[in-house]
């Protein structure tokens, strides 16, 4: 089968398409005929080696973390899937292969896709709908009324936190630059910041919640528009020690090392009276069916930017690191 596969850690020449064996699913598994695969910034990252700290599977590996296809095989234990059923997941993070014509999906990663979608589109949902979900609900706790303030809301996780945050009855405040102002308030956003012009720093607003998406300087302005008191989730600066010691397999080394990467960001939390917290997404059918759910009652849209052919996998990824897409982009096999 034809796969995009990461040789060595680095640039683009680092990964090329290339015949390799069909993979062949485990008891509790699907084999899946891939016909969409959605990109996210994980999937450069993981080739310039930026998480070789935290994950360094040998190479070379098949690249791609989240697809949309049907059922080919079955393992001997799997109870929930059929052959044809027409599913979407976000693949197990020390597995990947969803940049390929055929890929093993865990049976409790998977769900069925929502009725009425195409492949393209349901490709675009798992990893950064399930982001959205777990920060707002899950560690933000966010409710109706609460205001709630999301960094860099017109790209791919930004689009589902928005309708996520406003589905959970919040008020909505992003920001954004002038060319993704008119899709986030398409998608429901009640106040757009314009990051180009200030940004953060001309606001008399004081916000209940914070979910960053960008890090760095945006963070750190975020840290100083929150009420005492409340909590920032980001996924986009760096894990503190109690996230890396419960998602990194318990090692201490790593939680010590990211307790001094994250030493400068903490203590702003701590000026600023305010819990930090770094997520790491997981896998979840049962949540990615809750997704799909609200995606078939008209409550949720995917917004796709671009698709590209599979044979254009490297143009498709260029195009995301460039840092512009506004919603998903997705390769179509
Ligand atoms: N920890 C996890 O489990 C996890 C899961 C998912 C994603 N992430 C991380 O979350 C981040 C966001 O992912 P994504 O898929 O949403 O990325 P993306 O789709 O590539 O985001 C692109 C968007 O970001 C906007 N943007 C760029 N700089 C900005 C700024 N300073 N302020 C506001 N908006 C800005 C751009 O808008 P303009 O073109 O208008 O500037 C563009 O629309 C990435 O770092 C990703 O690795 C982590």
């Amino acid at each position: 089968m034809r796969a995009y596969v990461l040789e060595r850690y680095g640039g683009p020449e680092g990964a090329r398409l290339a015949d390799v064996a069909a993979p062949e699913p485990g008891p509790r598994e699907i084999l899946v005929d891939v016909r969409a695969a959605g990109l996210n910034p994980v999937d450069f990252k993981f080739r310039q080696g930026m998480l070789r700290p935290i994950y360094r599977p040998p190479l070379p590996v098949v690249l791609g973390n989240e697809l949309a296809g049907a059922v080919m095989a079955v393992g001997s234990g799997v109870t929930r899937f059929e052959v044809g059923d027409r599913v979407f997941a976000r693949l197990g993070k020390e597995r990947g292969g969803a940049f390929a014509e055929r890929a093993c999906v865990a049976e409790e990663h998977a769900a069925p896709m929502p009725r009425d979608l195409d492949f393209a589109t349901a490709a675009a949902v798992p990893l950064a709908g399930l982001t959205a979900l777990q920060a707002l609900r899950d560690e933000l706790g966010v409710g109706p009324g609460r205001k709630v303030l999301i960094s860099g809301g017109a790209g791919g996780v930004g689009g589902f936190a928005i309708q996520i945050a406003k589905w959970l009855g919040a008020h909505v405040t992003t920001t954004a630059s002038p060319r993704g102002a008119a899709l986030v308030r398409a998608l429901g956003a009640d106040a757009v910041i314009d990051y180009t012009a200030g940004g953060l720093s001309h606001t008399t607003e004081r916000f209940d919640a914070g979910f960053d998406l960008i890090g760095g300087t945006t963070l750190d302005e975020m840290f100083g528009v929150m009420k005492p008191g409340t909590k920032i989730v980001s996924v986009a600066a760096l894990p503190e020690p109690q996230t890396a010691l419960r998602d990194l397999g318990g090692r201490r080394l790593l939680a010590a090392l990211f307790w001094m990467a994250s030493f400068g960001i903490r203590a702003r939390a701590r000026r600023a009276n305010v819990r930090y917290r770094y997520l790491f997404m997981h896998p979840s059918g049962a949540e990615l069916a809750e997704l799909g759910g609200l995606i078939e009652q008209g409550k949720l849209r995917v917004v796709v930017d671009r698709t590209f052919p599979f044979d254009r996998i490297a143009e498709a990824l260029a195009y995301l690191e460039g840092g512009r897409a506004k919603g998903k982009v997705v390769v179509t096999m």
